[in-house]
């Protein structure tokens, strides 16, 4: 449970793509190639409603690089609500960035709401014009709670009005659970988002190391910024990767049915640790997507104690070292020491074995998921059997 990576394999149609593509050995220009850029301008279009020219996207290595270089690239502190994914605030510190960090509540889904972004703009900065940069992720690692359109608009006067630009996240924005949906603050802040994205979750693709941003129109001081810097390190994300990758966006492909199935998969498999959780007494919010969930134990604090597990690091090596199940503690995504959080990743699982099973009957009732969930992913049970066994030893 502490590994994040998606466990399905390489869809047939991507593989016989980059094998066709297997001889494209050259240097690219630096912003990615402009059929894939094209593609991917689609692809947005047509799935999000979002309206991105070729011209406002860069293909790089991973969004994990572009998130870095675009950090690097634009002024001003980082606005980081926590709990966060856990590179983002090291990425900050390797480029002596100064971090604010914005402490966020389970009672609020752990988003950050426009009074805590106003209270941090008047208690840190003096001038409103001074540039910021504020970092969102939705669907979220580690939380898997996502905004809503509402929610998204009702920051949106506040960002207008104080210069700052977002980067916007959304990495796991195609695993929204079929009961909501995914809203981008592009849509709302397209002057001043920056959207961030890839195939390494969703097409179950982190090897194949390739990322996307989505940047404003007129934003050409910060796509030459960013393109430096990518041209200076990277070159180009690697030849035959990007050949294939305009197959991955083809949105008339089977890839689109690869990935809703795959997201139904995750959902069952974060939904019934949910339910566990809950019926454990463990405090957990339900998921919206992606496929992490963030219990924590703060309601065991005495009983904790008196095993000397004080802190979130203690809780995640204790469980380690007492029932074999790996995690990762809340403090390493920014929460405070004591919080006794843990990032939890329902994906040990043999991904190919659960496709071709779920693909065999659909599933219909709560009884046949879990049935299924018995058969086919024994350790998910047997993780939750033992954090439930671990609870109420408490
Ligand atoms: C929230 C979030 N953003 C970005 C990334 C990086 O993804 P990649 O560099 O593979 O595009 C990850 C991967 O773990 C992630 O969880």
């Amino acid at each position: 449970m502490g590994f994040g990576e998606s466990p399905f394999p390489v869809h047939e149609f991507i593989k016989q793509s980059l094998c066709r593509n297997a001889d494209k050995k050259s240097y690219l220009p630096t912003q990615g190639i402009l059929a894939l850029r094209e593609q991917i301008s689609e692809f947005y279009k047509e799935i999000f409603k979002l309206n991105y020219s070729a011209d406002q996207i860069i293909v790089a290595l991973g969004s994990k690089s572009l998130i870095f270089h675009s950090i690097a690239a634009i002024d001003g502190a980082l606005l980081l609500p926590t709990p966060s994914w856990v590179s983002y605030q090291h990425q900050a510190y390797l480029v002596n960035k100064k971090i604010i960090y914005m402490q966020t509540s389970p009672d609020n889904s752990y988003l950050l709401t426009p009074e805590q972004l106003l209270s941090t703009l008047d208690r840190y900065f003096k001038d409103k014009n001074q540039q910021k940069v504020l970092l969102l992720n939705y669907p979220s690692n580690p939380t898997g709670q996502s905004y809503s359109r509402s929610q998204l608009e009702n920051l949106v006067p506040i960002l207008r009005k104080n210069n700052i630009i977002v980067i916007s996240d959304e990495i796991y924005s195609l695993i929204t659970y079929n009961n909501h949906k995914h809203h981008s603050l592009a849509q709302f802040y397209p002057e001043g988002t920056i959207v961030s994205g890839g195939f390494s979750k969703d097409r179950s693709l982190g090897g194949y190391r390739l990322g996307i941003l989505l940047l404003p129109k007129y934003q050409n001081d910060l796509k030459r910024a960013i393109l430096s810097i990518v041209s200076e390190i990277w070159s180009s994300a690697a030849s035959p990767i990007q050949y294939a990758a305009i197959d991955a966006y083809n949105t008339d492909s089977v890839m689109i049915d690869y990935i809703k199935t795959c997201t139904e998969i995750h959902q069952l498999m974060t939904g019934y640790c949910y339910k566990r959780f809950s019926k454990a007494g463990i405090h957990c919010l339900r998921p919206k997507g992606g496929f992490y969930l963030f219990p924590d134990w703060n309601n065991f604090t005495e009983e904790l104690s008196t095993l000397d597990i004080t802190t979130g690091r203690k809780l995640g090596k204790f469980l380690l070292k007492k029932y074999d199940i790996a995690t990762l503690p809340g403090s390493e995504f920014g929460m405070p020491r004591k919080h006794l959080s843990l990032r939890v990743s329902p994906v040990d699982y043999n991904g190919e074995l659960v496709l071709k099973e779920f693909q065999k009957k659909p599933i219909k009732t709560d009884g046949e998921s879990e049935d299924f969930l018995i058969r086919n992913a024994p350790n998910i049970k047997m993780a939750c059997d033992r954090l439930e066994q671990f609870t109420s030893s408490l």
